[in-house]
């Protein structure tokens, strides 16, 4: 098949590269072939190879995708691939991101785990029935590939946006009973570029290879956001 991937920096360009099929190949075994065999200038990124780190998110054929779960024969177009970089984070070279702005945004929206108990006390014990559990249970497989964010046009317009991941990760921790830190993590979601600015696109649900919800989690934080203001705790 002939594959084009994205040489060089934002003002690179597409090379051309023929490649072999072979059966159950990836997107990413086509781009570690490239790498090995054609091009070992080839910049990239992966780790696990079995969609577990969330490295090895790229474009492909236009959509943002991990590669390594990706099979070649669900996204060829006659014979033809075409590989780039994720979109909506700057580029560094290749097929590389930077993720840094992505991981920022995470933490902007607090989501790290805020505990309330010390060493001396019992383990917490979450009831697996609760509605809570549930909708946390819906986010927490996310593994920070990076896809959804790729995938969101508010993030392309409004830089700022927090985005469908960080957000998802704020709304799995507001629904964990054992957290302490919701009042400061609804403040932090709320503002303009906080949970208020998705448009409810669906990019991000539609996207995701985790087949988590994002949009249902961002609708679960406007909710808690609505109700908290009503309450004037925030
Ligand atoms: S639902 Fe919201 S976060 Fe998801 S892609 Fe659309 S605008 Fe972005
Ligand atoms: S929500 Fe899904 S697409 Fe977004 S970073 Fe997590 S696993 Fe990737
Ligand atoms: S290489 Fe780890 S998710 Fe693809």
């Amino acid at each position: 098949m002939k594959v084009s991937v994205w040489k060089g920096g934002a003002q690179g360009r597409f090379e051309q590269f023929d490649v072999p099929r072979e059966p159950s190949q990836t997107v990413l075994d086509v781009v570690t072939y490239i790498q090995r065999t054609l091009d070992p200038t080839l910049a990239y990124r992966y780790a696990c190879r079995v969609g577990m780190c969330g490295s090895c998110a790229m474009t492909v054929n236009g959509v943002p995708r991990w590669t390594c779960r990706t099979h070649v024969d669900k996204v060829v177009v006659k014979e033809t691939l075409q590989i780039g970089p994720l979109k909506n984070l700057p580029l560094i070279r290749d097929l590389v991101t930077d993720m840094r702005e992505f991981f920022d945004k995470w933490s902007r929206a607090k989501g790290q785990f805020e505990g309330a108990r010390t060493r001396q006390d019992d383990f917490a014990a979450v009831d697996p029935r609760s509605d809570e559990r549930k909708a946390a249970d819906a986010g927490i497989e996310c593994i920070g590939c990076g896809v959804c964010y790729s995938a969101c046009d508010v993030v392309a317009w409004n830089k700022d946006y927090l985005g469908p991941a960080a957000l998802n990760r704020a709304w799995t921790l507001v629904q964990d009973e054992r957290d302490a830190g919701t009042l400061e993590r609804l403040r932090a979601v709320a503002g303009d570029a906080g949970c208020h600015a998705c448009h409810t696109h669906m990019s991000c649900t539609e996207r995701c290879p985790k087949h988590i919800s994002p949009t249902a989690a961002i609708a679960g934080l406007k909710r808690a956001v609505a109700k908290a203001a009503l309450k004037g705790t925030l």
